[in-house]
């Protein structure tokens, strides 16, 4: 009887982690799909904006970030002059924007 609550208990925690959006690990996306231009902890490089400390991402809300991730920011729409690139649209599904707005949210406080 003790075993078989045992793996019940085992079952319903597994479980339970896979239902939330922790499920994606927004610095691991980040790192993998961001870093390369936005630079490590979101410091910026010539090819991207920085997330540290920006306004941008401290005043913005979550459905505007998303936006821009999805929609891409290039041309005429591009905010950042001297930057040479625009921002490439993201093919991301809605969980895993999510999880990186909330890593972005926590790159720009520091
Ligand atoms: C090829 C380089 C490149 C990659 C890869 C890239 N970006 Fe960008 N991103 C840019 C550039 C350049 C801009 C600035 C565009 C402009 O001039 O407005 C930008 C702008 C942004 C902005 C708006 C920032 C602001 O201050 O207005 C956000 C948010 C953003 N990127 C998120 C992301 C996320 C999240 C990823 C990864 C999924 C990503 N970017 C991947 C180049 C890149």
């Amino acid at each position: 009887m003790k075993r078989l609550l045992m793996g019940v208990m085992l079952c319903a925690t597994v479980i339970g982690f896979a239902g939330t959006s922790m499920a994606y690990d927004g610095a691991a996306i980040y790192k993998s799909k961001c870093m390369a231009c936005h630079g490590a902890g979101g410091s910026g490089t010539s090819m991207g904006p920085a997330f540290k400390g920006s306004d941008y991402i401290n005043s913005s809300s979550v459905e505007d970030i998303t936006g821009v991730i999805l929609k891409g920011r290039t041309g005429a729409a591009k905010k950042y002059k001297k930057l040479v690139l625009g921002m490439p649209a993201q093919k991301l599904g809605g969980p895993e924007v999510e999880a990186l707005v909330e890593h972005l949210k926590v790159l720009a406080s520091k």
